[in-house]
């Protein structure tokens, strides 16, 4: 239960991450588990940093320092960013950069009813409902069964279930339900076919009109998106791609080069003259020698109310 409000101390049963200095791990606060053999034994957990006994955190404040057998780390109460660090995969996931776009994108806030499709790792979803809570919804829908039963449960576990659904569906052939016609105020599609599911997604946006948002890792998939929403009436159709870079700051010395030289005629003493002799500490900023590459392509648009289509 420990996404759905800040808490002070473990209880058993919270989803908590273990933020080991070089790994982040999410872990159950649960004394026992399962092992293979189907018995109930200790719950210990291994990190790089040796061995936790998992009920040793039950009862301890978040963000305490814990003992590791070799080692220590921190626990801390987990959000949808650390979350996405951690999560088990189950299919590709959308991470943070992508997902603070989409979030603004598609203007989500308090109270919005969001659809999203395929609901994949749940990933994208924590962000949404972290969003929209305490009176908005989420409906997602994903075509694999077991994907499915597998997000409800960790959206129940995670204290979440009130203010989501996941509907096992292929929205590309069977669309949103009737029951969501003109219900939604933003539209997500994370598909390999996305332009089949956007007239359904047309009819799912409110009258008052409203946002979608498609991932596309190829510009080719892009393209028959924005073909797609030009067709079913969606107008300021946006193309973005979102490159995080992060300049690495830090202090350098900067030789202060003398110039007096460049005043007189040549000598003997020019050679020492165009020494530096002085450095100075400036604060830089540079760009990193590598930059993350390329994850996708946002297709943006908007809907516009009824009397405008
Ligand atoms: C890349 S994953 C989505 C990942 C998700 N955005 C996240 O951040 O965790 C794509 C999902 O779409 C589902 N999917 C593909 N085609 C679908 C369809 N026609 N209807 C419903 N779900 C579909 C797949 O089963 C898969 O789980």
């Amino acid at each position: 239960m420990s996404f759905a409000q800040p808490k002070t101390v473990i209880e058993e049963g919270d989803t908590v991450i273990l933020y080991v200095t070089t790994n982040v791990y999410a872990i159950e606060a649960v004394p026992q588990i399962r092992n293979k053999k189907n018995e109930m034994v200790e719950y210990v957990f291994q990190t790089n940093f040796g061995a936790l006994k998992v009920k040793d955190i039950i009862g301890v404040p978040y963000g305490s320092k814990v003992e590791l057998s070799k080692g220590w780390a921190h626990v801390l109460q987990p959000n949808p960013e650390l979350w996405t660090q951690t999560l088990p995969h189950r299919t590709q996931i959308l991470y943070t950069p992508d997902i603070s776009m989409i979030l603004y994108q598609l203007e989500i806030k308090p109270g919005s009813v969001v659809i999203e499709s395929g609901t994949g790792s749940g990933s994208l979803s924590h962000y949404f409902l972290r969003a929209i809570r305490p009176h908005g919804y989420l409906h997602t829908f994903d075509f694999h069964e077991e994907r499915v039963q597998k997000a409800q449960e960790e959206f129940d576990s995670h204290g979440l279930g009130e203010f989501v659904k996941v509907t096992h569906r292929d929205v590309c052939q069977n669309g949103f339900g009737e029951e969501l016609n003109g219900k939604a105020d933003a539209v997500f599609l994370d598909l390999p076919a996305p332009q089949l599911a956007i007239p359904h997604a047309a009819k799912a946006l409110k009258n008052e009109g409203g946002r979608l948002c498609s991932f596309s890792p190829c510009i080719e998939q892009s393209l028959r998106v924005c073909e797609a929403l030009e067709q079913h009436g969606f107008v300021d159709v946006l193309n973005l791609e979102v490159l995080q870079i992060e300049d690495v700051v830090r202090t350098k010395n900067v030789p202060v080069m003398d110039l007096e030289f460049v005043k007189h005629k040549k000598s003997e003493s020019d050679k020492d003259a165009k020494t530096p002799k002085e450095t100075k500490k400036y604060i830089t900023s540079n760009a990193p020698n590598t930059i993350a590459g390329h994850t996708g392509y946002l297709t943006v648009a908007e809907l516009p109310p009824l009397f405008a289509r």
